[in-house]
């Protein structure tokens, strides 16, 4: 299985998604693969955000190797699910979607625990909302993955 994690900038969000669901494919030894990507251009090519970090390397995941990239409608051929942080990403993405069958693939990523409420991943880049709230909620979110779709 082939997962994408998805946010605006791939400095903050999607690379603590995609640090987080590694290290549990890695205790897992899962078959699966995960990367991430942003909805912008804004910091491609950059390493994640400090503060992302800083959080992961706490609970010993290192996101350092990391280096965002712009999400491109090719990759709805290549990943079987696309776990977006929030509805203006996903939006951004259905926008890309070529037929029903990529734009289901596309999921609010807080919907793998609470399904159908909705709920946005907050974007901590200007500071409002804590990394480490947002590293619990992925936490979380992560092992609701898990339970949907380990066999
Ligand atoms: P992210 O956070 O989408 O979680 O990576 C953001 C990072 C950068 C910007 C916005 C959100 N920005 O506007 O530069």
């Amino acid at each position: 299985m082939r997962i994408l994690m998805v946010c605006l900038g791939n400095i903050c969000r999607s690379p603590l998604a995609e640090g987080i669901m590694q290290s549990k494919i890695d205790t897992l030894r899962l078959d699966w693969e995960v990367a991430s990507a942003g909805t912008s251009s804004y910091h491609a090519g950059n390493k994640p955000d400090s503060r992302s970090i800083q959080v992961a390397l706490d609970n010993n995941i290192d996101l350092s190797q990391q280096r965002a990239q712009q999400f491109k409608s090719s990759d709805f051929g290549y990943y079987d699910h696309i776990f977006v942080m929030d509805s203006s990403n996903f939006q951004n993405v259905t926008k890309l979607a070529a037929n029903n069958k990529d734009k289901e693939k596309v999921k609010l990523i807080m919907n793998m625990i609470e399904p159908q409420r909705n709920v946005n991943v907050p974007d901590p880049y200007w500071g409002e909302y804590g990394f480490e709230k947002v590293y619990n909620m992925l936490d979380e979110a992560t092992d609701g993955i898990l339970m949907k779709y380990k066999k």
